[in-house]
């Protein structure tokens, strides 16, 4: 009987999910753990990757079982995950040198601002790399980990660590662990390191080297679609294919059909990331934004995107309801808006590491401004939902200037999207329609394409233009005076979250 359905693994940032997919990009079924989130010191985030391991196994047993599935039913799995998270483990044993230090954590500044005093400050990497310095990337974290934990770097020297990002730890424990597990990753996870070459697809030795970090702790860069091994006896797919991997914003852009050249999406998750498809050409951004990996497709040309990366949009409604009890759930933040017509004046900029595109400030830090006695809870739930959106137009506008295209329309998805308000907002201060698709797991769904395109489960890529279809779309009906102002008053409050880091 042929196999019917393709898994994915989506690792993220908060929690690890398993879903199954059918050949229209239906989902079947899903199960979800979320996984600690540590913060040893103000400005650190990290997770415990043994814990994301037994939530990995456990959330695959979970989705199969409510399917009532086995592994003969999944033509082949595909991993997607939270980008630049570095982790470094021991090849032998298994065991990570030290917990995962998260793609938020900004411990690594000092060594940031040193490799930038080498020459060429932030700019230093930006040529081969597309990147600019910044804490957001894995280089600077490797080497963090080399510098400070207690004989890790002659450990590394002696080819005795591996490094990865969560896709490659996730995949190199479904495919043996110690016991002959494969080390790789793909070009988009690759390209969020500082190490990568954007033309070539290799590591960048020069690069490697200025962070004192060993080549063979670094794994292959293969395609984002092939079949890299198969699930060993130890996950419950065993014997099935693993043969995508996409990080999870460009997972997120594959599964939305973002597949030609001027097609953007917005995923509205922990953080939010617009990526913008530039085709097989690199785009160099002059306007803050990166220039990444978009995917790569076998052996078919790169495909390339500028990314509009902000650090903090989901997770500011998470900090009010973990670190202030203001609401009880994520839900909450809606209802109390709508108790209100507007922000009353406050603007509340959520720089909790630093602000990342189009500002790359790590010097930043968090601020509510323009309040007066008349605010109240559901103002300060409107600035908070609002900054989602503004910091949204922010990097759309430095798109469209990089691009000279302007955006005509504006794909999303992700957690945040079931949120209206924030939904007509959005609209009102981009002033274009936004578009929200019916399967809103766009990025597990992309992780499964990706994997089933290479076992031929989905024959071409017009598959997934054709599984994609419209929910629903919101059009701007702000007039165009206050979203001027509205805007302006933004602005001016970024500016006031500078300088706050010495
Ligand atoms: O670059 C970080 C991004 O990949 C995290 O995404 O959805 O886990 O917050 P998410």
């Amino acid at each position: 009987m042929p196999t019917s359905y393709v898994a994915a693994i989506d690792q993220g940032t908060t929690s690890t999910r398993a879903m199954i997919f059918d050949h229209s990009g239906r989902v079947v079924a899903s199960d979800q753990r979320e996984h600690e989130q540590i913060f040893p010191k103000a400005g650190w985030v990290e997770h415990n990757a043994e814990e994301i391991w037994e939530n990995t196994r456990a959330v695959t047993a979970g989705a199969l079982a409510t399917a009532d599935l086995t592994a003969t039913d999944i033509a082949a799995v595909g991993i997607t995950n939270q980008r630049e998270t570095a982790l470094v483990w021991d090849r032998r044993t298994g065991k990570p040198v030290y917990n995962a230090i998260v793609w938020q954590d900004t411990r690594t500044d000092k060594i940031v601002a040193e490799l930038g005093a080498l020459g060429g400050g932030q700019e230093r990497y930006r040529d081969r790399s597309g990147l600019p310095l910044a804490t957001y990337f894995s280089g600077p974290k490797i080497k963090w980990i080399l510098d400070n934990v207690e004989g890790a770097r002659a450990r590394a020297e002696a080819g005795d660590l591996l490094f990865g990002n969560m896709d490659t730890w996730v995949l190199w424990n479904m495919t043996g662990g110690p016991d002959g597990g494969i080390h790789v990753t793909d070009p988009t996870n690759a390209s969020r390191t500082l190490l990568m070459d954007l033309d070539t697809l290799s590591w960048d030795e020069g690069h490697a080297a200025d962070m004192g970090i060993p080549m063979s702790m670094l794994p292959d860069i293969r395609s984002s679609s092939e079949e890299y091994g198969r699930v060993r006896e130890r996950g419950v797919l065993a014997g099935v294919p693993i043969a995508g991997i996409l990080g999870d914003q460009q997972a997120a852009t594959f599964g939305q059909a973002c597949l030609s050249p001027g097609e953007a999406k917005n995923t509205y998750g922990t953080g939010n990331f617009v990526l913008l498809n530039t085709g097989t050409e690199k785009v160099m951004s002059q306007n803050g934004l990166l220039t990444t990996v978009c995917y790569k497709i076998g052996s078919n040309d790169t495909v390339y995107a500028l990314e509009g990366s902000i650090a903090v949009t989901g997770s500011l409604v998470q900090w009010l309801r973990d670190n202030l009890g203001l609401i009880s759930t994520a839900a909450e933040i809606e209802e109390h808006a709508r108790t209100v017509e507007d922000n009353g004046g406050a603007y509340f900029v959520p720089a909790f590491s630093g602000l990342f595109a189009p500002y790359w400030r790590s010097d930043a830090r968090g601020a509510i401004v323009g309040l007066t006695r008349f605010v109240n809870r559901g103002h300060l739930a409107r600035a908070v939902l609002e900054a989602t959106a503004f910091q949204s137009r922010e990097v759309i506008e430095a798109m469209n200037a990089d691009s000279g295209v302007p955006l005509k329309s504006l794909k999303v998805d992700g957690g945040m999207v079931v949120n209206e308000l924030l939904m007509q907002f959005q609209a009102d201060i981009l002033g274009v329609p936004v578009i929200r698709p019916v399967v809103s797991e766009t990025t597990a769904l992309g992780a499964a394409y990706a994997a089933g395109l290479a076992v031929g489960f989905w024959a071409s890529e017009d598959d997934i233009r054709n599984n994609w279809a419209q929910d629903k779309e919101w059009t701007p009906s702000m007039p165009e005076e206050t979203r001027q102002v509205q805007y302006h008053n933004w602005k001016k409050a970024v500016t006031k979250t500078f300088d706050w880091v010495e």
